[in-house]
Parts: C-alpha cells; structure tokens; sequence
C-alpha cells in the first residue's frame, strides 16, 4: 500500500510573493528530480526489494510511484521519503495517458519493461509547453535492439521475442532520458550495447551506479561513450539519490537577485561548473566545499551575463530562464540562446509584463537591466519558468500572483516553505 503523505498541493494553487526581501540562510538540498525519476523505472529491472533514500518529495516522484503501483509493484514510504520498492509482483506493462500526459518522462519505463518482461504499452507523451519533445530517438534505438515497436491510437506498442539483444547505438544528438531508456533496456540483454554520443548528465551517472548497485555491468557512465555487458538478473540492495543540481542553482539565484547570501548543504558543486562559473561573471562571491557552496552578493547588484546552453557539461537549459531572471534585473546588456528546446521562452512575456526589458530574436533572449521589476499577475507554463517567475518576484516591488504552479510542484519540495526561510515573503493560495 502506498502511504503517501497528502501535502496538500492541488492544481488550482497560486503563490503570493512580496517583493523586496534580502534572502539569507541556509537551505538543504534535495534528491534530484531528474535522477530519482529514473532510477525508480529502472527498480523495474531488480529481482528483489530495492530501498531508496533522499528521494524529493514532487508531485513527478508521486506520480512515478503511482503509475509503478498501478503495474503491481509494491511501495511503501516512510516520514523522511524513504522509500522500499518490490517490483517482484508486476501484473502489466501498461502506462496510461492519463498519466504520462501530466509527466513525459513515464516513457522511462519503456527501456525496463521491454528489458525485464519482453512487452510494454506506452502512452506516447505528446509535446509539452517547451517543445515537440519526440522520443523517435527512444523508439529507434529499442527497435535495434530487437523490439516489435508500432505506434497506434497515441500508445507505443511493444514487444521482443526472447531477449532484447545488444547492439551499437550511435544517437544523432544528445538525448538525456534516450541514453537512459537504452541503459535500462540493455542491462539484461543479450550481449554488450554500447551507446555513442551519450548524454553525460550527472543523472545518467547516477542512474548507471544504482544499476550497478544491483548487479548490473556499466562501464562509462559520464562519457560519451558507454558500454553495457547484459547479465541474466539484477538483485536487490540500497542506494542514496545524488542531490538536485537544478534546484541548487535556482536558490543561488533566489540569493543573488535580491542581493543576499545563502549556504546550499547536500550540495555538489563539482556537477554545477558551468551554472557557478557564470554567477561569478555575474559578481557573486562563491566559496564551495565538497557538498557545500557559499554564495554573498555583499548587497551588490548583479552584472548581466551571456549565456548559451548546451547539454552537460555546458550550462543546462534547466537553469536558462532562472538565469534570464537574473540577467532582467542586473547591470547591462546580455543575450541568452537557447541551443537544446525550440520553444523555452515561455517566461519571457511574463517577466515583461512586470516591467523587464526583453526582446526575442529566433532562439535568443536579449536582455537590458532594469532598476526595478513590479508585482503582478502572471501565469506559469513549465516547471522552470515557473521558477523563473518566482524568482523574479522576489524583486519586484509590490505583489505578484503566480498562477498554475502545480508546475512548480512537479520539480520543487516545498518551495514557498524553503524560500520563507531565508526571509521572502511568500505563501501558497488554496484554490
Ligand atoms: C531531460 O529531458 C530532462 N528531463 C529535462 O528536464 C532537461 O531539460 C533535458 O533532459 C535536457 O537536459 C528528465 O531528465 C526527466 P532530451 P529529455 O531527450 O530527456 C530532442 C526539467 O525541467 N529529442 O535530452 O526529454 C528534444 O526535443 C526537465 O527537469 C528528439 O528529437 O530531453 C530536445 O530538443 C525539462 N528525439 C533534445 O533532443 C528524441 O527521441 C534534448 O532532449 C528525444 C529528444
């Protein structure tokens, strides 16, 4: 039985955000999103109970866990997000739409399930605000490896006679959640696959330690090449989600737009280079430790800085429109492009709604700094511009609304509690 601690978010929630408050303190990171999502796919693959911890508690991990136990598996959680995992009792293979459409990144249970059962029904995701996002990438590179795959009434239909066998993949561009529905697919197969031009988040790192945690054979992780010898069964055992970088970013900013300090602890600031270099061009003063970063604005206002994205270890995506946050308030001019989406611009309108100067030019935000963004109602469209908005926000002079933001919730544990703390004056409206 799934004890999910209701936290009382639903769809119609809003923030209210006074702006204008230094944010200082410390905040304690937490698991990653974009870890834990598939590393909770791939406990599809283990032959035993498998225990998880510093899972973050959103409403993606929530919705995971829910379409895993609609397939049979067996989870319980306990009060710190502790989470056992029996996949020994699957009963089907399906994913329904009703599900994958609120979270895209259900087609992970593509890559285990044909892995582990040979067979899988997969609603297809359908685009999202920032883009088509196919997953032919997905679909092509399961299809060599042997899979049955035809696509009929908005559902991926799949199957493998035997096993899934391995083979080379040579992906045309870096796909983060491709490279991980191949990994899961290729841990049981026949033979080695080994992936060229793989992604080298550090999700997909960690997502290959856990594997390997429970028997599987990984070599490479981390680089673009990565080889994947297929064994008969992986077992059970323990692992530790490594901590959000995103979410890590996202409070630096919260401090450095309104000229405040704040210590992140659980943090890792050897996977967030390229985010910590560019919030020193933009003046903050930063001091790491192994799992700990210090940012100090000294009060000072922000420099804009140029900004293009790139997969790892280039500046994520994850972090363009938090930075474009920063960029609207600070001293000058900046261009931010964005290389990886086609549309990831969605907070762009928002933000000039509350007095940024900003102009779109193709997949380029072009910034000039204003003295002072003012509160208003404005509307999130995905998980990160709706953080960017926030952000802003905090800022601006007056009262902001910030709508729809069960997309906030998606991708941040309790953000409105873990901003309060450092001294913004926000609260969550029911409603
Ligand atoms: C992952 O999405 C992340 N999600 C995204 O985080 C992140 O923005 C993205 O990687 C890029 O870093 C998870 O890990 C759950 P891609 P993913 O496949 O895997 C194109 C967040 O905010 N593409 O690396 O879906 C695609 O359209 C989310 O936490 C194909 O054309 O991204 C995009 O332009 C948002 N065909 C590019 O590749 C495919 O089959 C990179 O996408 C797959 C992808």
């Amino acid at each position: 039985m799934l004890l999910l601690r209701l936290s009382g978010m639903n769809e119609m929630d809003k923030l209210l955000v006074s702006g204008g408050k230094r944010l200082e303190g410390e905040i304690y990171v937490s698991g990653a999103k974009n870890a834990a999502l598939p590393i909770l796919a791939a406990t599809i693959l283990a032959d035993h109970p498998v225990i998880l911890s510093n899972m973050p508690h959103l409403h993606d991990v929530t919705t995971t866990m829910d379409l895993l136990c609609r397939m049979g598996v067996i989870i319980t959680i306990d009060e710190d997000m502790n989470i056992e995992i029996d996949s020994t009792s699957i009963t089907n293979y399906y994913a329904p739409y009703e599900l994958v459409k609120t979270m895209r990144a259900s087609i992970l249970v593509l890559g285990p399930l044909l892995g582990k059962y040979g067979k899988a029904t997969v609603s297809l995701p359908g685009g999202c605000a920032i883009g088509t996002r196919p997953v032919d990438l997905h679909i092509n590179a399961l299809k060599k490896m042997g899979a049955k795959i035809d696509i009929s009434k908005g559902y991926i239909n799949a199957d493998v006679n035997g096993r899934l066998q391995g083979v080379t993949i040579d992906f045309p561009i870096v796909t983060v959640t491709g490279t991980e529905n191949v990994i899961m697919a290729a841990v049981l197969a026949e033979g080695k696959t080994i992936i060229h031009n793989a992604a080298l988040e550090p999700e997909v790192v960690d997502l290959a330690n856990f594997l390997n945690t429970i028997g599987a054979n990984i070599v490479g992780a981390g680089t673009n090449t990565i080889e994947i010898e297929g064994v008969n069964s992986l077992t059970g055992g323990e692992y530790k989600i490594l901590p959000d970088r995103v979410e890590a970013g996202t409070y630096l900013v919260a401090a450095a737009i309104t000229g405040g300090s704040i210590k992140l602890t659980n943090a890792l600031p050897r996977i967030m280079t390229a985010v910590l270099d560019k919030l020193r061009l933009a003046n903050a003063d930063i001091v790491c430790g192994d799992d700990w970063i210090e940012l100090n604005m000294h009060g000072n206002r922000p420099k804009a800085v140029n900004i293009e994205t790139s997969p790892y270890p280039g500046f994520p995506t994850d972090m363009q429109a938090q930075l474009l946050a920063l960029n609207v308030v600070s001293e000058g001019r900046a261009i931010i492009q964005e290389n990886v989406f086609e549309n990831r611009f969605m907070h762009v309108q928002e933000m000039v709604r509350m007095g940024a100067d900003i102009k779109i030019n193709g997949n380029q935000a072009i910034s000039n700094g204003v003295e002072q963004l003012y509160g208003a109602p404005v509307m999130a469209t995905d998980l990160r511009a709706s953080a960017s908005l926030i952000l802003a926000a905090l800022i601006a002079k007056g009262t902001t609304q910030v709508d729809r933001i069960y997309h906030v919730d998606r991708g941040y544990e309790r953000i409105e509690e873990k901003l309060s703390q450092l001294g913004a004056e926000i609260k969550r409206v029911h409603g």
